[in-house]
């Protein structure tokens, strides 16, 4: 049987112990996973006792208190805290979500928080997201029009509603990051998260570019990739389907 090693400096090592200094009745033990690239460390998964009588509910604001009051160390981005901006997309009990939209009472036993899984880590919770971005880039993700008019360029109502369940996506990662042939083909494999923004773009009925937008996708690593495991689906935190945006693609490309 093949056995596969880690390398050693990428094992993750017991970290530190951060008793809590409050005396609260109601503790709940949070395992945070840390790695600063300036040491030359290990990643450690650092412990944390925090007071959840004074901690609002979110999984982020559980975050917030321990940088606050416990450990200012910890690196994670966030920016809206209302689910909107994407930015604090992280692992949090197995799953990939939104620390701002997650209720840490979901979570039985301890509160376990890791980075978006099979990105290059930059720092603690911070994944390395520049190929996704590179990849959004490339479906070109703005309206594309020859035609020159004066007039405000006016959907029908039907059309708008096309984009309903798309146009929501906030590029959060969260289902890219939970797909397996995302994980193994991340450099040539769109991925869920660009593909979805590649159909809302595709679908968009101002648009005059869908000729080339489908050709720019019909590639057997960048679309194809996809075997319908719906782990993306199951992962948004926004409740959109970006497995049933790719198999649409598909089907437009084998009846175009
Ligand atoms: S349905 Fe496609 S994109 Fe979604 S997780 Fe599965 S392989 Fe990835
Ligand atoms: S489809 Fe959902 S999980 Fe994927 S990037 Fe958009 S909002 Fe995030
Ligand atoms: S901080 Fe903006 S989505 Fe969570």
């Amino acid at each position: 049987m093949v056995q596969i090693n880690l390398p050693q400096n990428s094992k993750v090592e017991k970290g530190k112990f951060f008793k809590d200094k409050t005396g609260s009745k109601n503790i709940r033990k949070v395992n945070i996973y840390r790695w600063d690239p300036s040491t030359g460390e290990n990643p450690r998964i650092d412990t944390y006792e925090v007071d959840m009588d004074n901690c609002p509910s979110k999984v982020l604001d559980l975050l917030n208190k321990i940088k606050n009051e416990i450990d200012p160390s910890i690196a994670y981005r966030r920016s809206c805290a209302h689910g909107v901006c994407g930015s604090c997309a992280m692992n949090m009990d197995g799953k990939n979500g939104l620390a701002c939209t997650k209720p840490h009472s979901e979570i039985k036993g301890d509160i376990n928080i890791y980075p978006l899984p099979h990105l290059k880590v930059l720092k603690d919770l911070i994944g390395d997201l520049s190929t996704l971005y590179k990849q959004y880039e490339s479906v070109e993700p703005w309206l594309k029009t020859t035609s020159k008019t004066e007039k405000e360029n006016i959907q029908s109502k039907g059309d708008r509603a096309k984009l309903d369940g798309l146009y929501e996506c906030i590029m959060c990662a969260c289902c890219s990051t939970s797909c397996p042939s995302y994980w193994w083909n991340g450099d040539k494999y769109l991925g869920p998260a660009v593909l979805l923004q590649a159909y809302r773009w595709i679908i968009d009925s101002r648009d005059e570019d869908r000729k080339e937008r489908l050709k720019k996708v019909a590639d057997e690593l960048k679309l194809y990739r996809c075997h319908t495991i719906m782990n993306c689906t199951n992962a948004c935190p926004k409740g959109l389907n970006p497995a049933k945006a790719i198999a649409s693609i598909k089907k437009m490309l084998a009846t175009s």
